[in-house]
């Protein structure tokens, strides 16, 4: 297990009055996503079926992983005494399962899954520091802390092994940017938006984008651009461009404009 248990929480001092309804929707739904984290470990294990020190870190980062779901899950059970997280986790992994029986990277080559990884950790890092940030509520506040501490500890683990990796396969820059902009565009599937379904709805028909929307007008609130702006450079490390240079600076900006935009016409549709 990493550097924190659940047993580093300090529970006893969760503030229900500070517990803001909103922001417990959305880690409902986050708290049944990180549970994954064993599936992609499997997933991960086949990919790298030769590499057994690869599969011990993929093995346990996925113990990490759902330890972020127990964590999250048990705050929000705390939260609200009508949440159930194993149902929740039963509902959601009824409807949606990763597939654990490719051999293949379905990025086309190890660099690419791990290029992959890179961007999962660079969305979870980002998202976990925000929404630490952004709460008030002590004990969320805590385990967002541990939680964005691991997310940014797994890219660079994953981003040590992309580099052994690209030694090897050496896929060019075109290929990288590629993998990394189709996972970015990937947040936008099935897994968040019915995680928030499952987590939160047990009687309407789930409806991606009402579910992805839904999830993406309260997740969005949190964040500033200082976040989107050490995001970006993040990305533009993994997939070998500079990190801190002036085109990162100018996308992490247009990231930021789209992503105000956006939050804008979801807050009207809702209004
Ligand atoms: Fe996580
Ligand atoms: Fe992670």
């Amino acid at each position: 297990m990493g550097a924190w248990t659940l047993d580093d929480i300090p529970w006893d001092r969760l503030d229900r009055s500070k517990v803001d309804p909103e922001i417990l929707r959305i880690v409902k739904a986050a708290s049944l996503v990180e549970q994954n984290g064993g599936d992609y470990a499997h997933y991960l294990c086949n990919v790298f079926h030769d590499d057994p020190g690869f599969q011990e870190v993929a093995r346990h980062w996925g113990d990490e992983e759902i330890q972020h779901g127990q964590a999250l899950g048990r705050w929000a059970e705390l939260a609200d005494p009508g949440f159930d997280h194993a149902k929740a986790s039963e509902r959601f992994t009824a409807g949606f399962r990763v597939d654990l029986d490719a051999r293949k990277s379905v990025r086309g080559s190890r660099s690419g899954e791990l290029i992959a990884r890179c961007i999962v950790e660079t969305g979870t890092s980002s998202y976990y520091s925000a929404l630490g940030e952004a709460v008030q509520e002590p004990v969320l506040k805590a385990i967002c802390k541990h939680i964005a501490g691991d997310e940014l500890r797994h890219y660079k683990l994953f981003y040590t092994h992309l580099k052994r990796y690209l030694e090897r396969e050496q896929i060019g820059f075109w290929r990288r940017l590629k993998v990394a902009a189709g996972r970015v565009a990937e947040s936008e599937d099935d897994e968040l938006a019915y995680a928030y379904y499952a987590a939160n709805e047990t009687a309407a028909p789930y409806q991606r984008k009402r579910f992805n929307n839904a999830y993406v007008r309260r997740a969005y609130r949190v964040y500033r651009a200082h976040h989107v702006e050490r995001g970006m450079a993040m990305i533009f490390k993994a997939v070998g461009l500079t990190p801190n240079g002036r085109l990162s600076r100018f996308a992490s900006r247009l990231a930021w404009w789209i992503m105000r935009r956006r939050m804008a016409s979801l807050e009207r549709a809702a209004a």
